[in-house]
């Protein structure tokens, strides 16, 4: 029998949970090539910025057992050309919303590129990132404070129509904080985690791997702690929670969902198998019947 895999995000209905994560999806159609993306969920599309940005120098990619550390410093070309021509290529092989993920450096450029995507049709969930761990004076300097995290949060949603769901970082003493501020001052829903900050030290020149240092930890290693955040997370709050952090089965999503995810991102997996989403949705329906779960409602938030 086919199963029901659709959920419900922020009141858009998507067929299934499984949603690939800002930044290692580009802006779709680069994944068109290999498999029709209209599967998907959805997609959470590269963090964008006010200005088109080349990211931090190299190396800004660390190799680890179970995981990778990136510090690739939020490259993207601007809100200005995303709309102009990286929205356009996509809407010619994706006929459903996409999730816009912005990343700013104040709370004014949040707003202003919140403000540009939110008239955009194809969007349908702006998701602000305020959890990068690769930039300076942006991205997690918003998300370690609960002031400052409830500022982004109530600052976009008087701003915009669309649904805001802040994107959450794992680098904070008390997630279940982090998360109510943003909910009191208005958000949508949340999504995490975002990487843990580590870093790998080449053993032959004796310094850092990354040339900015630190990077962000994600893959598999990560799911045990994301998962814990997810599960924490949804006990504190009302809204949403779209789970993520090393994700990389059918099996994991279950896994995420129980801990009381409304919808799964996958992020690292799609940067060893393009096809990692396909195969996660694909195995979605076997996964169920293997564990006697009938529909995800039903499990959400029951473990
Ligand atoms: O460095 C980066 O572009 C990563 C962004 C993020 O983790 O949010």
């Amino acid at each position: 029998m086919v199963k029901d895999l659709s959920v419900n995000l922020c009141g858009i209905t998507l067929d299934n949970p499984v949603i690939p994560a800002s930044g290692t999806f580009g802006y779709g159609y680069e994944f068109a090539k290999f498999y029709d993306i209209n599967m998907l969920g959805t997609f959470s599309f590269k963090g964008t910025t006010l200005s088109e940005r080349f990211g931090n120098d190299t190396p800004r990619i660390a190799e680890c057992a179970l995981g990778m550390l990136n510090s690739v410093g939020l490259q993207n070309p601007g809100v200005y050309k995303v709309i102009a021509e990286e929205l356009p290529e996509l809407k010619k092989v994706f006929r459903k919303k996409v999730m816009a993920n912005v990343s700013g450096f104040s709370i004014e450029e949040y707003v202003k590129v919140c403000e540009l995507l939110d008239k955009v049709d194809e969007i349908g969930w702006l998701e602000v990132n305020i959890s990068c761990p690769n930039v300076h004076g942006g991205g997690l300097s918003f998300g370690t404070s609960a002031i400052s995290a409830a500022q982004v949060a109530g600052a976009v949603k008087k701003a915009v129509k669309k649904p805001v769901i802040l994107k959450l970082s794992p680098n904070v003493s008390d997630i279940t904080e982090i998360a109510k501020a943003v909910e009191d001052a208005g958000a949508d829903g949340i999504s995490l985690i975002n990487t843990l900050v580590g870093m790998r030290i080449d053993l032959k020149t004796r310094k850092p791997v990354l040339n900015n240092i630190t990077g962000g930890l994600s893959g598999p290693a990560v799911f045990p702690v994301a998962l814990n955040m997810v599960y924490k997370a949804s006990k504190a709050v009302k809204i949403p929670v779209v789970g993520m952090g090393g994700v990389s089965s059918a099996e994991d999503v279950l896994e995420m969902i129980l801990a009381g995810a409304t919808a799964v991102e996958v992020g690292a997996a799609n940067l060893i198998n393009p096809f990692a989403c396909k195969e996660i949705i694909e195995n979605l329906p076997a996964a169920m019947d293997k564990y006697g779960i009938k529909t995800l409602d039903e499990i959400r938030g029951k473990a």
